[in-house]
């Protein structure tokens, strides 16, 4: 039987556990560029024993980015700063992943600690940039209205990706995501709420999910073969009329018949005032269902905290991995101590320099 501490390989990549650091903004870039902050971030979680880590969200061009600070992949400047951290995650024996992604109409705001006042965009004069969308409607009040893509900006966006795709594997990264949740790009065109399009990218579920599919193909095609590809969706809107667990459902089944290997089961992100039963585990039937039901591998996300929590989804095969966000950021080390809860000590491959504190 499988346990939190047992192995997973998914192509030619196998994680020493199931445990991930789900991607996180650190919103402390420079142009992009990844720097020591991002290092001994990072660095720390291979080092505390995680089987796998996907960095941020890294927009694929500088349009993209949620905000100023964000981490790019669209330069080549980026690709060595980039190798410095895959090659020491490697080192250390965690999978070096990330997450690629377009802030869609969600682009160009402050980040958290940023933020002065209450306006949540960046104006153009203050180094903010104007925003692409589905159609000409903002995410809510004090967000730019986004311009309606045209097919062509559709296309060239795509085509970012497909360049995003190939510098991540030049930058050492053994695992990638596409960011197809939150409300970003990908996730405003799947979901009714936010696509009011009458062409073949709006309208019909079909139409909805074509970005979505086309550039999960792109990225495939572009990604080594023998490496893991996944995408994070937003299994539900949580509104009355939006994006829903069946529609989710019926996504994975065609993102797999794409060759994508794991779908990351989040949620939520596409409108401001949805009512989300935020506790325990909230988000974990999402995985479980399209597990079975889409006959995929996922990852469950969100309030996972425990080791015993973690490990029983894990037992009962109710999901393949399990990504843990914010514990991450309280504790580094959160392997080793959900090692310690579940009995599995001697599983895990603590650091020889750290070996004599266990
Ligand atoms: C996030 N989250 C997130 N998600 C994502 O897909 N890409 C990202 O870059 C980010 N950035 C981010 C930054 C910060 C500071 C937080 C707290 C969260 C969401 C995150 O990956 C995770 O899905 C949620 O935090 C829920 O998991 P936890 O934190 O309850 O374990």
């Amino acid at each position: 039987m499988s346990h939190l501490f047992s192995p997973l390989t998914i192509k030619d990549v196998t994680l020493r556990n199931r445990i991930g650091v789900s991607p996180m903004c650190q919103y402390s870039a420079t142009d992009g560029v990844p720097n020591d902050w991002h290092l001994v971030h990072y660095g720390s979680r291979a080092t505390g024993g995680a089987g796998l880590i996907i960095v941020e969200a890294a927009a694929v061009e500088p349009r993209g980015r949620i905000s100023p600070e964000d981490l790019g992949m669209y330069s080549e400047e980026q690709i060595p700063a980039y190798q410095r951290l895959t090659a020491f995650m490697k080192e250390n024996g965690a999978v070096p992943g990330i997450q690629l992604a377009h802030a869609g109409r969600k682009a160009s705001t402050h980040s958290p600690f940023k933020q002065q006042g209450s306006e949540p965009a960046v104006a153009t004069e203050n180094g903010g940039w104007d925003v692409i969308g589905p159609s000409a409607l903002p995410f809510a009040e004090g967000y730019k209205t986004p311009k309606e893509a045209t097919i062509e900006e559709i296309k060239e966006i795509q085509e970012k990706f497909r360049q995003a795709t190939i510098a991540a594997a030049k930058a050492g990264f053994e695992w990638l995501e596409f960011h197809a949740a939150h409300g970003y790009l990908a996730h405003s065109f799947y979901s009714p709420l936010s696509n009011k399009r009458t062409d073949e990218y709006g309208g019909s579920f079909e139409n909805r999910i074509r970005f979505t599919l086309e550039t999960a193909q792109i990225m495939r095609e572009a990604w080594p073969d023998h490496l893991p590809f996944t995408v994070r969706i937003s299994a539900t809107d949580w509104t009355e009329g939006g994006w829903t667990i069946e529609e989710s459902v019926e996504l994975s089944k065609r993102l797999k018949a794409l060759g994508v290997d794991l779908i990351d089961c989040s949620t939520g992100g596409n409108v401001s005032d949805a009512k989300i039963p935020v506790g325990a585990g909230y988000q974990n039937t999402f995985a479980e269902r399209i597990r079975n039901e889409a006959s995929i591998a996922t990852a469950a996300v969100g309030l996972i905290t425990q080791g015993m929590q973690a490990d029983e989804l894990i037992r009962n095969e109710k999901a393949d991995l399990i990504l843990i966000g914010r514990e991450f950021l309280r504790d580094p080390y959160w392997p080793l101590r959900a090692a310690t809860t579940v009995h599995k000590i001697n599983d895990l491959a603590i650091p020889p320099q750290y070996a004599r504190g266990w």
